[in-house]
């Protein structure tokens, strides 16, 4: 099918995990093609500043930052937080330009879940602060690992909903073997800007589940522009998995995985859970490095077919409706509805 690769400016995206950003600190990252400088002040509070300087041009991020403000590194400009000029140190002092009407620009920033989020539109504010988790996690989560992934998001987000490579990339003995492959039937629902595969019990052929124990009802959501989310109860307790794919560019994608649990015995084994997470990461993108051999040459259409690929097909209607609102200025509507979806694996 032919598909529309234009990346979506017009929501939030995780730019990297809070713990990376330090007081006093800043933080170049490339965010939809855009270079964008962090910055965490002496008090804790984030921004995100366009990396340019308005002067001639010089990225911001070669200056220096003293927890307050960024000095240009090449005539000492300097820009407060909100990407205001403040001072030009070749004016006279008895100069009246007004430096203040210079402005390097910013992006909508929040700190939540222990997560740094940027709105990276130029040309619109955010309708709505970032995504809500489905759970309270007033220590924020822990984050398991950022990995660069030599690839378009689209092929990235399509690969972490893709039910039929499990048995096949993620072989392994502690999770899938080649015999574990069977028939399966689940129901999906419409969420905000994407779809749930709804509360149920984990399949009994993924070990990792079956060592938590308890009653356990697992729900896993999709939504735009690249978040998945796998929520588990497990009697009154939660854990959360949050995999955010980040586009820097139109090649190249960050994806970051993140994990909360309000189970005390979970939490104390993150440091070993973390191993098994990053080598399941590592698979997938171990797959994603081969696929791109392929794509470089290849320039038809891809196959999606049903219902193993219905997941990637939901996910380009999604995306056609997202790009289409914004377009229109309107409120976005879930082209979607309530179904289930067969497939072996
Ligand atoms: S280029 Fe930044 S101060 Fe001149
Ligand atoms: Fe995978």
């Amino acid at each position: 099918m032919q598909t529309n690769t234009e990346l979506l400016p017009h929501f939030w995206y995780v730019a990297t995990p809070s713990h990376t950003l330090a007081r006093g600190a800043m933080l170049p990252v490339t965010l939809l093609g855009q270079q964008v400088l962090l910055l965490r002040d002496k008090a804790g509070a984030v921004s995100a500043l366009k990396d340019f300087c308005p002067h001639r041009g010089i990225p911001l991020r070669h200056g220096k930052f003293d927890g307050c403000e960024v000095e240009c590194c090449y005539h000492g400009w300097r820009f407060d937080m909100a990407g205001t000029c403040t001072s030009i140190p070749s004016l006279l002092e008895d100069d009246t330009m007004d430096v203040r009407k210079i402005k390097t620009g910013h992006f909508p920033c929040v700190e939540q879940d222990g997560l740094i989020w940027v709105y990276p539109a130029t040309l619109s504010e955010p309708a709505s602060p970032p995504p809500a988790m489905p759970v309270a996690m007033p220590r924020g989560f822990t984050h398991v690992t950022s990995v660069a992934m030599p690839c378009h998001v689209d092929h990235a987000v399509i690969g972490l909903m893709d039910p039929a490579h499990g048995p096949f990339v993620h072989r392994s003995w502690w999770w899938r073997t080649a015999k574990s492959i069977h028939a399966k039937s689940k129901q999906f629902a419409p969420r905000p800007f994407g779809f749930a595969m709804v509360s149920h019990k984990p399949s009994s052929n993924s070990r990792a589940y079956k060592i938590l124990g308890g009653d356990r009802t697992t729900e896993i959501q999709f939504q735009l522009p690249g978040l998945r989310s796998e929520h588990i109860t497990i009697g009154n307790h939660h854990v959360l998995l949050l995999t955010a794919l980040t586009p820097i560019d139109e090649t190249n994608t960050v994806l970051h995985q993140f994990a909360y649990t309000s189970i005390p015995l979970v939490r104390a084994l993150f440091p070993i859970l973390k191993i098994f997470g990053r080598a399941f990461i590592k698979q997938d993108l171990d797959i994603v490095v081969k696929q791109q051999e392929g794509l470089r040459t290849h320039h038809a259409p891809l196959m999606l077919i049903a219902d193993a690929d219905t997941q990637a097909l939901w996910y380009y209607r999604l995306k056609k409706e997202a790009l289409a609102a914004a377009a229109e200025a309107r409120i976005f509507e879930n082209p979607l509805k309530e179904r289930t979806l067969r497939w072996r694996s």
